[in-house]
């Protein structure tokens, strides 16, 4: 496996600012972005994580240019670029798929953008010499897409994007139709390219776990609006919203009762927070948090167990039928077979409450 290098053809002078104030787009019936605030700041890796169809590439095409808001502005450094052309715009983009010219080898791909601007072919050839070493792929610039894995397809598209010296680097879901191994390579490869050349960054993806190990801050789109940006840590452990909460990792949701600020649930009252009125509710409850005991007397049993290498994963059914996930050392699950009787107990405070759901 090759490495992307450390030697660098350049470092920004100025990291840029980006942002999305107001951004409305409808294409016939559908509101592809309804209002999408955020602002990206200098240096910045920012996820833009959400469900399919909730407007992430169609904000990263306004950025870009390819796209124009109904309403709403898109800022570079404070300056409008809202009517600006795509060509004009210094953003550098890669794609799912695979984009690359395929008549063309590695180095006119990585060339490409700058024969279009004019530069002289022993320049742009040295140029596209030190990308394709910056991402690895030094000894393949003669090759064509099609002699090349996907994952150095994905090396090549990023190369180009960043021959024009892009003061945005935009990746839609670069990494969605690699293998899962190549996939995990690639992105903190990415991240430390990113980190080196401290380029201003949007990386659109529906992986929450991917969105969370890469980014700075990992903005949370729904229904073509921001629900949370955050840093990963913040964004799992204080998610805003019951839908942020879900969308980031594993939750179970346990059956509750709010009163002045804490909530009964499991037989125990813990503080809770959470914009409900009092009432039944659902304690939303991480994995690791929740223990699980075997106990004759206990009211839940074990549905099943899955083995995830440094935990256990043990599915509960409390006595009113809610099921719920507990992440077990290995240690803790031994003997925890289906049928079991348990305990379960939460030692902390829910991460939210949220509005009962039906079942
Ligand atoms: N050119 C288009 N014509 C019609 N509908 C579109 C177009 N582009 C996007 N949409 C719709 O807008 C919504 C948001 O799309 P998109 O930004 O691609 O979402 P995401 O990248 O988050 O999956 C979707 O419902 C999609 O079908
Ligand atoms: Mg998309």
């Amino acid at each position: 496996m090759t490495h992307m290098t450390a030697t660098l053809p350049e470092t920004l002078e100025k990291a840029a600012t980006v942002e999305f104030r107001g951004l409305r787009r409808e294409f016939g019936a559908t509101v592809a972005l309804d209002g999408l605030d955020l602002t990206v700041r200098p240096g910045e890796f920012l996820a833009l994580l959400g469900p399919s169809g909730c407007g992430k590439t169609t904000a990263l095409r306004m950025l870009a240019g390819f796209e124009h808001p109904d309403s709403g502005a898109v800022l570079v450094d404070g300056e409008d670029v809202t009517q600006v052309p795509a060509h004009r715009r210094d953003a550098g983009m890669v794609f799912q798929s695979y984009s690359l010219f395929p008549h063309l080898n590695a180095v006119d791909n990585v060339a490409f953008g700058l024969r279009m601007r004019g530069t002289r072919t022993a320049e742009r050839r040295s140029r596209a010499a030190e990308l394709l070493e910056l991402v690895g792929l030094a000894d393949k610039g003669e090759r064509y897409p099609h002699q090349l894995s996907g994952g150095q397809q994905q090396r090549i598209a990023l190369a180009r994007a960043l021959a024009l010296r892009p003061r945005v680097l935009l990746l839609d879901e670069p990494l969605s139709a690699l293998d899962a191994k190549v996939r995990l390579t690639l992105r903190e490869e990415i991240r430390r390219l990113q980190q080196e050349l401290g380029i201003t960054t949007l990386f659109v993806t529906h992986d929450q776990e991917e969105a969370l190990s890469v980014a700075d801050r990992v903005a949370v789109m729904r229904a073509g609006r921001l629900e949370q940006c955050a840093a990963p840590a913040e964004l799992y452990g204080r998610p805003a919203t019951a839908f942020v909460a879900e969308f980031v990792g594993t939750m179970s949701r346990l059956p509750g009762e709010l009163k002045d600020g804490t909530v009964e649930v499991l037989g125990q009252r813990l503080p809770a927070d959470g914009e409900v009125p009092d009432g039944p509710v659902d304690a939303l409850v991480r994995p690791e948090t929740l223990r699980v005991a075997a106990d004759e007397q206990g009211t839940a049993c074990v549905v099943a167990t899955a083995f995830l290498g440094a935990v256990v994963r043990v599915t509960v059914r409390l006595a009113d039928g809610t099921e719920a996930k507990a992440d077990l050392p290995a240690h803790e699950a031994t003997g925890l077979d289906a049928g079991t009787a348990v305990g379960v107990s939460l030692p902390e405070r829910p991460v939210l409450v949220a509005a009962r759901t039906q079942k």
